[in-house]
């Protein structure tokens, strides 16, 4: 292993780099599939491969898979590399990894099953909600903490963009995704 192997972690970097590229490709092929659907509307099959439910899908898949790994991917390379730090608390960043894969995964399965809030931009289910305000924390916490033990003393200027994205999508998660839970009326 060489000297900056050992001195940063690549492992996580490398994993959601990956990520972004097969999320990528999964995400445009479900766009491409329904570009063909508004040519062809003969394929929408059942409901589960029906327009409706595959476009949240590919809205999610693209902005959140693809969008989301790439962005973790790049500001824990950033931070590292700009701070002079290894990435703080390992365990936790392997978390964000395989606990923001199973968000996809979530959501890959709920939407053509038909589970949604029906709001746009935030249509998965509040157990999701739930797991990715936890998944989002510990990204918030791995990503300032190593801030905090940066051997440099300025804070480079792409960190301030990385740390403001990651308060603003906080905020945005939690108030679009905020829910009062209803019953369905008495039979
Ligand atoms: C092969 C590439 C892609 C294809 C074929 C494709 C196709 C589509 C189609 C057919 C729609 C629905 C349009 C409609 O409702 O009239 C859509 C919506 C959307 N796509 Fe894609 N897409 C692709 C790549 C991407 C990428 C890379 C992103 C973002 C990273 C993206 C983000 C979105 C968003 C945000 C919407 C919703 C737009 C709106 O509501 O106005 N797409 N896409």
């Amino acid at each position: 292993m060489s000297a900056t192997q050992s001195t940063y972690n690549y492992k996580v970097v490398r994993q959601f780099a990956v990520m972004t590229v097969i999320w990528g490709i999964v995400g445009m092929l479900v766009g491409v599939i329904i570009a063909a659907q508004l040519v062809w509307p003969e394929l929408n099959f059942g409901p589960w491969l029906s327009y409706g439910r595959l476009r949240p899908l590919h809205t999610n898949a693209v902005i959140f898979a693809f969008g989301g790994c790439s962005l973790f991917a790049t500001s824990y390379y950033v931070v590292q590399r700009t701070s002079h730090a290894r990435l703080f608390a390992g365990g936790l960043a392997a978390f964000t990894f395989w606990g923001w894969q199973l968000v996809i995964l979530l959501a890959a399965l709920s939407l053509p099953l038909g589970f949604t809030s029906g709001k746009e931009y935030a249509e998965l289910e509040w157990p999701i909600d739930i797991l990715i305000t936890v998944v989002w924390v510990s990204y918030a916490i791995v990503f300032f903490g190593t801030i905090a033990k940066r051997k440099v003393s300025h804070i480079y200027v792409a960190n301030w963009f990385f740390g403001s994205m990651i308060l603003t999508v906080a905020v945005l998660h939690l108030v679009n995704s905020a829910e009062i839970p209803v019953l369905p009326p008495a039979s």
